[in-house]
């Protein structure tokens, strides 16, 4: 049996590859980063084109759920999302927050902070920040999110 760290360290693998691959192979791929096998990584994919603030260079895909539909943000509000990936939801929590707000993604995969970091950075956003971390512990102090 795998430990917790050894299916960490697999998750983290897996995103990694995601976020390395080139936009065009993911979406063109039914079988996500490295070639076919019997893994797919589209199964959670949502319609984000028409939400206020979606960047297509975030979306690789693998949202889950459209969760700003349902959380309920307001102007001024600091957003923290979990497996915040490229970005996708942060940059359509950020259209809510508007500049007033803040919104934090933390990600553990390194390559998906990166690229979140050099999505936020591409649009010009100073209150969109990426924090490389494990949501089990979250690197963010107590009392400063209005919305997770
Ligand atoms: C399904 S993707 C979602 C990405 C993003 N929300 C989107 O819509 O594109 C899940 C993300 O969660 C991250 N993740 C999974 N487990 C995590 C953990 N324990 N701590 C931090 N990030 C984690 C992965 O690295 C991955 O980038």
């Amino acid at each position: 049996m795998q430990t917790e760290k050894e299916i960490k360290e697999m998750v983290k693998q897996k995103y990694s590859e995601i976020a390395l691959q080139d936009k065009e192979t993911n979406a063109s791929s039914c079988c996500g980063a490295g070639s076919c096998s019997t893994e797919v990584y589209h199964i959670m994919s949502e319609e984000y084109n028409d939400l206020e603030g979606y960047n297509p260079d975030a979306d690789l895909g693998l949202g889950c759920g459209l969760p700003t539909q349902f959380a309920k943000i307001k102007k001024g509000d600091t957003v923290i999302d979990l497996g915040s990936g490229a970005g996708n939801d942060c940059f359509v929590a950020r259209a809510e927050t508007g500049e007033t707000g803040k919104v934090i993604g933390i990600d553990f995969t390194e390559a998906m902070v990166n690229k979140a970091r050099n999505n936020a950075e591409k649009l010009g956003f100073n209150n969109v920040e990426f924090r490389q971390g494990d949501i089990e512990m979250m690197p963010v102090s107590e009392n400063v999110a209005d919305v997770i």
